[in-house]
């Protein structure tokens, strides 16, 4: 049963334009689900349904399997977590009393909250000493930081995301995207992104689903919005323009070949599994070579990364997708 289900959902503002046309997604226990398209094609609203801070005009929405309107209002806003841009930090609370507010609301005692607190200030990479000082002092990023730690105190299943590190500069940008991504994989939840940033989208979600208008143009895996676009809109989106940031952005862990070794690997440079393909493939052009070996992080862990095998390995996850 999936842990978040749009049946036909329609919505349109006090204007009537519709902004939401029938949509109908299935999001799953433990996935990694980006929500990308153009400025106002309704993501941020499709967010909003789920933890209903708005109400669709027809169609149901299911939580963890329970239609939404069941659900006690207070209830299901603690089990989602939402982190949204313009984080909303209480400027008079410290910070340590802004990430355990909702455990407040819920009556937990002191020694809880404190022990959270830190929990969660070591969970997004940042210091105790932080937990004593205001939201004014702290940069762009360190507040981000402290929305998510925010999200995650009271122990959400599902956390929505909305442009949460679109504010942030470049660099501290690619930094907060590794760590979710590893909280990610430490925590196990439920994670809604909505992004307008293609590279963002690949990078993050275990899957994509592309928006244009109110609807889903295409839900799929990263490979399946690349070498197989549903129509032409998803290929100017993901067409071979971004070939580069799928070859930038995915790990050789992903497509390479482990345990076999054909004769000769001495002379050949060895990359970490968790490099890029495109790093793969410049160690390949600056030693005019075919393949490149792979080590992984435990004694042992071998491999190689060849292009053709790297093709049949894509096209082994995604059946009868590939046709490239
Ligand atoms: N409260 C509102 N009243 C009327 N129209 C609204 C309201 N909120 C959003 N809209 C309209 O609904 C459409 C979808 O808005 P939404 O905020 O969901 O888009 P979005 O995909 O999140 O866009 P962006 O990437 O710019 O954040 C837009 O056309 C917007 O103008
Ligand atoms: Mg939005």
């Amino acid at each position: 049963m999936p842990i978040i289900r749009f049946e036909g959902i329609n919505k349109s503002y006090e204007t009537g334009k519709p902004v939401i046309r029938n949509l109908s997604l299935d999001i799953h226990e433990g996935e990694f689900v980006t929500f990308l398209g153009p400025s106002g094609c309704g993501k941020t609203t499709m967010l909003k349904l789920v933890n209903r801070l708005i109400e669709p005009d027809d169609g149901k929405i299911f939580v963890e399997g329970r239609e939404i309107r069941e659900w006690d209002k207070i209830e299901l806003r603690r089990r989602i977590g939402y982190v949204i841009q313009k984080i909303g930090l209480f400027p008079h609370l410290t910070v340590g009393d802004n990430i355990s507010y909702v455990l407040e609301l819920t009556g937990k005692n002191k020694g809880f909250k404190g022990k959270r607190e830190l929990e969660m200030i070591e969970l997004v990479g940042m210091d105790e000493s932080f937990l004593k000082r205001y939201p004014r002092e702290l940069s762009g990023g360190q507040r981000q930081r402290i929305g998510l730690a925010r999200a995650l105190a009271a122990d959400p299943d599902i956390i929505l995301m909305d442009e949460a590190l679109g504010a942030v500069d470049e660099i501290s940008r690619r930094v907060l995207q590794d760590e979710l991504l590893k909280i990610y994989r430490k925590l196990k939840k439920t994670i809604v992104f909505v992004t307008h940033d293609i590279q963002e989208a690949i990078k993050l979600g275990s899957r994509i689903v592309l928006i244009n208008d109110g609807a889903v143009v295409q839900a799929g895996t990263r490979e399946e919005m690349i070498f197989s676009p549903a129509n032409s809109f998803v290929e100017d989106f993901f067409g071979l323009k971004n070939l580069t940031s799928y070859l930038n952005l995915t790990p050789l862990k992903e497509v390479c070949e482990y345990g076999e070794f054909p004769g000769g690997m001495e002379k050949v440079p060895f990359l970490d599994e968790s490099e890029s393909i495109m790093a793969a493939i410049r160690v390949m052009f600056d030693n005019g070579l075919g393949l490149v070996g792979i080590e992984g992080p435990e004694a042992g862990r071998k491999g190689v990364f060849r292009f053709e095998s790297a093709l049949s390995k894509l096209k082994e996850n995604n059946p009868g997708k590939i046709n490239a």
